[in-house]
């Protein structure tokens, strides 16, 4: 699409857009009375303003019935998870059985790495990518601790090449093809939360399934974000959090695919706990575990209905939208925005920023490395009610949005940032 930069086409390109009333399904924070450009669903997705309501019938069963809530009732809360397998399916790519709402991010890679990292001899190795989130840098050390096996000598973090931003695909085959004799595990970001480069998860799991090793994939920075077919690319298993695209609230409960191919096979560990237990049989309090055939048998503990609820609001609205015209706006929102931070660069005497997020490889996020003022441009935006986040030494990132984000927010972003680069 060809864009002009000017105000009108932004308030045309809203007017187009067809999920631009999906805006007032959420509470924008405001700022001296006005509504704030949020650019942060990347780190905590805006509130629907039914999670309210959601919350209310929780609490009103629980009012109801007390415990009872859990079987009686129009709604039990013995069923609530059903309620949430089937959207996270559409949106990850999955089978609705693949699909387990559960604990949070770090506890369930924790749990996955139970199953999935079984190092034997010489394949203990576990590829990953450098600078992962640190919660996952530290649940890597401690499972390989635990296995009695030192961290330096066994993941393999790789690295952008020299000068270079982003991780090759090429560096990554590589080296999975090179350490194929000793290699157990690779665990990969779907996007990176410091660059928001997106990765080749098909090409990532069909070279670590080639060398007969795991793959699974931490999608915080992904779910919601971007398509995923994690069934199709025959990903081991993934795990997400539901607070960043997917609105699920803060500390949401997480969520874990598990490929239906290990659902009835007895070989993998597992932790176990009475919620992961056969549901016909659960209540019979018997001796020996006996999983639910499927992704719900990696369930430990009773669930927050609380917490689906606030999840279950987000996710109806995701429903309602339709995936694909979710993926279609996010597609022309961000073209939108790499069209506008071109044209700063065009506009000033040189390259006042610099993209650290590869344009091909991309989801909402883009990671702005800033050449000039970085740390007056970040304060004057968020003085001004344009709110991003700060990483050290001097990036900027911002995700917006397709369903609370509209092209006039991009604009007045860009406008922003050329006015303050503009001043002496
Ligand atoms: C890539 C990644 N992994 C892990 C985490 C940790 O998530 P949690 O605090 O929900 O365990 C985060 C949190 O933002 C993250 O971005």
């Amino acid at each position: 699409m060809n864009f002009e930069a000017h105000r009108d086409f932004a308030v045309k390109l809203d007017n187009e857009d067809p999920l631009r009333s999906f805006r007032d399904r959420f509470i924008i924070p405001k700022h001296n009375g006005k509504e704030q450009v949020y650019f942060l669903g990347n780190s905590l997705g805006l509130q629907p303003k039914t999670t309210r309501t959601e919350i209310d019938k929780v609490l009103g069963q629980w009012s109801d019935y007390g415990v009872e809530a859990f079987f009686l009732g129009d709604d039990p809360w013995i069923n609530y998870h059903d309620h949430l397998q089937k959207p996270l399916a559409k949106i990850v790519g999955a089978n609705p059985a693949e699909i387990t709402v559960m604990n949070q991010l770090t506890v369930n890679l924790h749990l996955m790495m139970v199953s999935f990292y079984r190092p034997a001899g010489k394949r203990n190795k576990i590829i990953c990518e450098a600078k992962a989130f640190p919660s996952d840098q530290y649940m890597f050390e401690s499972h390989v601790r635990h296995h009695g096996l030192d961290p330096d000598q066994t993941i393999i973090e790789i690295q952008p090449k020299e000068g270079e931003q982003y991780i090759s695909l090429d560096d990554i085959l590589e080296t999975i093809e090179q350490n194929k004799d000793e290699l157990a595990l690779v665990l990969w970001g779907g996007v990176n939360y410091y660059t928001g480069q997106l990765f080749d998860m098909q090409a990532i799991a069909t070279a670590a399934k080639k060398a007969g090793a795991m793959v699974g994939f931490d999608l915080a920075h992904a779910a919601g974000n971007v398509n995923l077919e994690l069934h199709n690319w025959n990903a081991d298993f993934a795990c997400w959090c539901n607070y960043k695209y997917l609105n699920g609230g803060p500390g949401a409960a997480g969520a874990a695919f598990i490929h239906e191919r290990y659902h009835q096979d007895n070989s993998l560990q597992r932790f176990a706990g009475w919620w992961g237990y056969n549901k016909s049989t659960r209540f019979k309090m018997e001796k020996g575990f006996v999983p639910i055939a499927s992704a719900e048998g990696w369930q430990l503990s009773t669930p927050s209905p609380l917490l689906y609820a606030c999840l279950r609001a987000s996710l109806d609205i995701f429903e309602e939208a339709g995936w694909e015209k979710i993926q279609l706006k996010k597609d022309k929102l961000n073209s939108w925005l790499w069209f506008l931070l071109d044209e700063l660069n065009r506009q000033q005497a040189g390259q006042v920023l610099e993209c650290i997020t590869p344009r091909q490889e991309k989801g909402c996020q883009v990671s702005l490395l800033m050449l000039e003022k970085g740390r007056a441009v970040f304060d004057t935006l968020t003085a001004k009610g344009i709110i991003t986040d700060w990483r050290e030494p001097n990036v900027i990132r911002l995700a917006p949005v397709p369903l609370y984000n509209s092209f006039e927010d991009v604009w007045d972003f860009y406008t922003m940032i050329r006015d303050i680069l503009a001043r002496p």
